[in-house]
């Protein structure tokens, strides 16, 4: 037996990274619309980008500009929704993931009744999915806060963000309850500390003496305790939906046996752990608390917080898994960026353009070792390579590259379920070229589909299959069995 009957194969998005239509349907401004396209930045340094200070807010504000921000203008997924399912559709697919821009629902986050133009919007999105029987995995918060919260709370520092973000969950469910059965609460809770702005709308001039770090664990605490509010909601208001977790995987390995390089790699997972750790055990691990007792880093709680978390656990554990990172003591080793972090390289791993290392095996490392310490089924919500594209004069795009990075991934997910794995689906990041969350690049592409647009928002915006399209269709349709 390979994968299961009924296996959820399909893509997964953004609305921040591909709806566009920032000003339109009532939307209010969200953290990724000042996220800024920087042409002559290297492109492995991804501070570069998604760094932030009031004066760069402030001057994103001051300019109705899509050329230079990127995901104010997406590939208009939100006007060409129709289009875009029905391809996905064409594939074969059986879940979709995206998410709901708090902003389109509650534009500053504070008003007291949601928007109805963007309920509206994503009711249409869903019926239509009914419609073609592709299942909604739907992400409750995916680096695109209002941004008028960040400038007010410092993002999610304050505790008062959590009563606004569990409003919001409540209109979704009661409104989307009937489409939605499966629900992510944080995209990847563990980027915080890598990307404290895009994660959680944290502003580092606004920390004050406490110091970032200390906010982006506050703010974590906060997520904890919003994310366990929400799934208690969520089971009263509709029995049956499930809800998940989601953390980037980000599986380091030791550069050497030396046991000092062992013991820094420990260190490393058990830091990306932790995050799940928390919302599947229910409780902060006594290692990193002391740890961060000792940093001077505790977050502030409040009595019943712990309770909470305890009683409100997820369902089930999704994460992306792009690459794996390796670790060392020695501070000469050569270094590689990943997916918004710096490691040290390994010689054994080809690299992307953009650094990543490509390790296939690692996807599997991966998912047999959040199955055997969570024992929750897992669900594969990222995964993919993004790449530059050539399109030849006939349209058409021979992505050998992108078919020889899945079919690579998919024989080792493979092995993972037939070792006894339980995973619930897998979405590719992304089945479309969207904009990249790191870099603002559109020529950073991942998809099956190919979108005309440049870096600087030329270009059609039509719609192409490229071979990688046709290929996934097939792994598709034969749930997997037919890899070549
Ligand atoms: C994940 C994010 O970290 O990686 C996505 O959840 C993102 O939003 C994806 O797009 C790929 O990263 P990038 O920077 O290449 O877009």
């Amino acid at each position: 037996m390979s994968f299961p009957e009924g296996f959820l194969w399909g893509g997964a998005t953004a609305a921040n990274q591909f709806e566009g239509g920032w000003k339109e349907g009532g939307k209010g401004w969200s953290v990724a619309d000042v996220a800024p396209y920087r042409p002559n930045v290297d492109v492995k340094d991804y501070k570069a980008t998604t760094g932030v200070s009031l004066e760069r807010i402030r001057e994103a504000q001051s300019t109705e500009d899509t050329t230079y921000y990127p995901k104010r203008r997406g590939i208009d997924f939100y006007h060409r929704y129709k289009e875009d399912l029905a391809l996905f559709a064409e594939m074969g697919f059986k879940v979709f993931r995206l998410s709901v821009a708090w902003s389109r629902i509650f534009p500053t986050g504070e008003e007291e009744q949601p928007n109805e133009e963007g309920l509206a919007f994503y009711e249409d999105v869903f019926k239509e999915m009914k419609r073609l029987n592709i299942e909604p995995l739907v992400t409750l918060s995916h680096y695109e806060m209002p941004l008028s919260l960040a400038l007010k709370y410092n993002g999610w520092t304050d505790r008062r963000v959590i009563g606004l973000f569990v409003k919001f969950c409540r209109v979704c469910f009661e409104r989307f309850g009937k489409y939605v059965k499966y629900w992510l609460n944080f995209n990847e809770v563990d980027s915080i500390i890598r990307h404290s702005f895009i994660t959680a709308g944290i502003i580092p001039e606004l920390c004050g003496e406490r110091g970032e770090l200390a906010c982006c664990y506050q703010a974590a605490h906060h997520q904890f305790v919003a994310g366990a509010m929400a799934t208690r909601l969520l089971r009263e208001l509709v029995p049956g939906a499930q809800m998940g977790l989601m953390l980037t995987k980000l599986t380091t390995y030791p550069r050497t046996c030396a046991p000092e390089d062992v013991a820094a790699t420990q260190k490393k997972n058990l830091e990306n752990y932790f995050y799940a750790d928390v919302q599947v055990f229910g409780e902060y691990p006594r290692l990193m608390f002391r740890d961060l007792e000792k940093r001077g880093l505790t977050p502030v709680m409040e009595t019943g917080d712990l309770e909470l978390i305890r009683e409100n656990t997820v369902d089930f554990v999704s994460f992306s898994y792009y690459m794996t990172m390796t670790e060392s003591v020695d501070p000469n080793a050569e270094r590689t960026p990943g997916n918004t972090v710096l490691g040290v390289k390994n010689p054994y791993l080809p690299t992307s353009d953009w650094g990543w290392q490509i390790d296939p095996v690692g996807f599997r490392i991966s998912l047999i070792e959040l199955y055997d310490r969570y024992r929750k089924p897992l669900f594969v919500v990222e995964n993919g390579l993004g790449m530059k594209d050539t399109v030849e004069k006939d349209g058409s795009v021979h992505d050998s590259y992108r078919v020889d990075y899945f079919r690579a991934h998919f024989k080792e997910m493979k092995r993972a379920v037939e070792d006894g794995v339980e995973l619930m689906g897998y979405t590719s990041w992304a089945p479309i070229d969207l904009i990249s969350a790191g870099t603002n690049q559109m020529s950073k592409r991942y998809g099956f589909i190919y979108v005309d647009q440049d870096d600087l928002g030329g270009g059609t915006l039509n719609r192409t299959r490229k071979d990688s399209f046709y290929w996934y269709q097939k792994v598709i349709a034969t749930n997997g069995e037919d890899l070549d």
